[in-house]
């Protein structure tokens, strides 16, 4: 079962304008709801491979993907050539990413994900790899907490949050979202405006770190391209500006790209009505020279 939405599905159709018979990658396959829809362009003659490093997310979406032309594989995008070459594959016509984490992993309250949850605060895609979010609070040096916050979450009041997080954790570990949650929130200053939560941008920054996601996008938006036919597409779906940036630079910078979104596409006023995550999301997509 999945609960997430893919965001502007008709845009990533458009932008890879998947074909009868071609071999389309989802680096980010998730709950499946954007493979689904290009499974079904690209029919029984055509490829798709699905990655994700959640080995939940993998193990889920075969339940419900099991078409023999569909391969669904636990690996980390950046390793696409690696893991497409042991089915000696080459040269594929088109590349989706859709970044961050899916409505599945927030809605799993062991996975800490969300600022409600009084499960474990980890936040890792994968938790059989890495270091939890609550080991690296209770870890680090009120300097580098700041930092990363900053860094990670572009959080303006990052010094306050970091000078209360080791103050409080002296008396009592950070176990829980929940907790870290409450720590964070009066350390913002009201607004009238009624936006969103004041824990997000360190929940972001902790979830960026501890998954080393600007790590992996830099290296796939480099490797990546080199994997695409003459004419293939690659489209990147992007959900702060951290991401956008890099997925901006690296397409423009790449001489075997052209640019066919020359500002980044976003969701309409029917998917934002329908779908609230879609609000941020922004898509690039390049096409291949021939
Ligand atoms: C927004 S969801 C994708 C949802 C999917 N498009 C759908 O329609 O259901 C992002 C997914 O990317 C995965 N992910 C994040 N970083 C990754 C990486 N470096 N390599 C592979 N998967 C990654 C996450 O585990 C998450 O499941």
């Amino acid at each position: 079962m999945t609960i997430h939405i893919p965001v502007l599905p008709q845009e990533v159709i458009d932008g890879l304008n998947p074909q009868p018979g071609s071999t389309i990658v989802d680096g980010t396959l998730g709950g499946g709801g954007h493979a689904e829809v290009i499974l079904e362009r690209i029919g029984a003659t055509g490829t798709l491979f699905g990655f994700d490093r959640d080995p939940i997310a993998v193990e889920d979406t075969k339940t419900r993907i099991s078409a023999e032309n569909a391969h669904l594989i636990i690996a980390n995008y950046s390793d696409m050539p690696e893991q497409l070459s042991l089915f000696d594959v080459t040269q594929v016509d088109g590349i989706l990413l859709e970044l961050g984490l899916s409505s599945d992993q927030l809605a799993a309250r062991e996975r800490g994900f969300s600022f409600h949850s009084d499960g474990p605060l980890d936040l890792r895609f994968n938790q059989m790899a890495g270091e939890p979010a609550a080991k690296l609070v209770n870890r680090l040096s009120e300097k580098h907490l700041a930092d990363l916050i900053y860094e990670f979450g572009e959080e303006r009041f990052s010094r306050r949050i970091a000078r209360k997080i080791v103050k409080l954790r002296h008396a009592n570990k950070i176990e829980t979202a929940a907790q870290l949650a409450n720590i964070v929130r009066p350390c913002i200053p009201r607004t009238k405006k009624k936006s969103i939560d004041p824990a997000t941008k360190t929940f972001q920054a902790l979830r960026i770190a501890v998954n080393e996601e600007l790590k992996w996008l830099k290296v796939a938006v480099n490797r990546l391209p080199d994997l695409l036919a003459p004419g293939g597409r690659i489209a990147i779906i992007s959900f702060h500006s951290l991401e956008d940036r890099i997925v901006k630079q690296a397409l423009q910078q790449n001489d075997q790209l052209e640019i066919l979104s020359r500002k980044p596409i976003m969701a309409g006023e029917e998917e934002l009505m329908n779908n609230p995550r879609s609000r941020s999301a922004k898509l690039r997509v390049a096409q291949k020279k021939h």
